[in-house]
């Protein structure tokens, strides 16, 4: 099953909205296939090991990390059906699919068909990797991902929040693989407006990222470049306040989204109404690139689900530069990029928590870390 897992981890960033699903098809002592849901609209991981195995598969023993499907309604044949066909003795699932068409109906199938079944295998590990999908599907909201880097000295930003490059190359880079994996990103409007970023990523990628801003007043000018670079194809949302929303729009491809206010502040965003928003135009995982203002406001409404912290070995020493707030979470991974240390922080509170497990973009910021070893040799 911990192989099933790390085969389903490959499917980030092309499965969305889809679940990221392994499987591996075992034979006596030996496996005998190995997949994992690979791309949205293409075949599950099941199909794919056993056209691999061939004959070999009547009598294996399959490991899931997600119990198999049996709905129609949907881009590809159930797999249920599949694995009945194709003679499997046993199948083994890493946890139920939370979907309410599926959950539980496929493994009662399997078993009617004669086939030895087993759930709960890594179970809370196997959650831990549907968590963005669990995130929409339960609480019809993306999973969000908080990425900042600060000094050693704990600064956010230059003195008086000025802008200043903290993070060296190579964690930006990683950084813009993370954006290309993602399907939305947001910022604050200080941050819109001091940073005056762009929000795109540099990576290849086949996913669309929506460019967002938090704006409660309006206070974004139409001078930022998240402004002059929003089209109809590419546009740039801007939450705020419903009465703001009536003020004249501010540029083309800039797309106005009035949300209701925090019952306990009557000036910030209903930050769970914002990710419904979110959630409705089809984002499963959104990267937030906060300042200090935002953290806060993300972590105390509960609905940070993962940190991504850059730590670079500068300091600014300047009491004027804005500082990091402390994190009490337990990091889950680390790791070295360059003299950058990158953490990953899971929240324990979170509503799509499971379990302290590295994630799948870390596991690729891993890899893709060690390619660079590789290559520079
Ligand atoms: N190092 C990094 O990775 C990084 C990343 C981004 C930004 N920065 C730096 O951070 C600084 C800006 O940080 P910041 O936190 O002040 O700005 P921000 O990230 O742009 O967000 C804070 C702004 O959002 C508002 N806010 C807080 N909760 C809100 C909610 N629920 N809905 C809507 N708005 C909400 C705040 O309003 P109130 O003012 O009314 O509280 C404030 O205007 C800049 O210096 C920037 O350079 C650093
Ligand atoms: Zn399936």
């Amino acid at each position: 099953m911990r192989r099933a897992i790390e085969l389903a981890m490959r499917g980030r960033g092309g499965v969305e909205p889809n679940p990221m699903v392994g499987c591996v098809l075992v034979a006596g002592a030996k496996t005998i296939a190995e997949s994992w849901h690979e791309q949205f609209g293409g075949p599950h991981a099941e199909p794919l090991a056993l056209r691999m195995a061939g004959d070999a598969a009547r009598g294996a023993t399959a490991y899931v990390t997600l119990e198999p499907c049996c709905h129609e309604r949907k881009k590809t044949p159930p797999c249920v059906p599949a694995l009945i066909a194709a003679g499997v003795a046993r199948v083994v699932a890493g946890c139920m699919d939370p979907n309410p068409m599926v959950n539980g109906q496929g493994l009662a199938l399997l078993q009617q068909a004669g086939i030895e079944v087993e759930a709960g295998v890594l179970e809370k590990e196997c959650r831990q990797l549907l968590a963005p999908f669990i995130a929409r599907t339960t609480y019809r909201r993306p999973y969000v991902t908080l990425k900042w880097a600060q000094t050693a000295d704990g600064k956010m930003a230059g003195p008086m929040g000025r802008r200043m490059a903290i993070s060296n190359a190579t964690s930006n880079r990683l950084v813009h693989d993370l954006r290309a994996r993602c399907d939305a990103i947001v910022v604050g409007v200080k941050t819109a407006v001091s940073d005056d970023p762009l929000l795109t990523s540099r990576a290849k990628s086949s996913r669309r990222l929506l460019r967002v801003v938090l704006d409660p007043q309006r206070r974004l000018p139409p001078t930022r470049q998240l402004v002059r670079t929003a089209t109809a194809e590419d546009p740039v949302l801007v939450f705020c306040l419903a009465e703001y929303a009536t003020i004249h729009g501010i540029g083309p491809g800039v797309e106005i989204v009035p949300v209701d206010s925090d019952p306990l502040r009557r000036d910030h965003l209903h930050l769970r109404s914002v990710l419904e928003r979110l959630a409705e135009r089809g984002a499963t995982h959104v990267l937030v690139e906060p300042g200090p203002g935002m953290i806060r406001a993300f972590c105390e409404a509960n609905l940070a689900d993962r940190l991504w912290v850059i730590r670079s070995p500068e300091r600014v020493e300047h009491d004027s530069a804005p500082a990091a707030p402390v994190v009490d979470w337990p990091g889950v991974a680390e790791l070295d990029v360059a003299g950058d240390r990158l953490t990953e922080y899971l929240n324990p509170r979170g509503e799509v928590y499971f379990a302290a497990t590295e994630s799948a973009d870390m596991l690729k910021a891993r890899e893709d870390a060690k390619c660079k070893v590789q290559s520079a040799k």
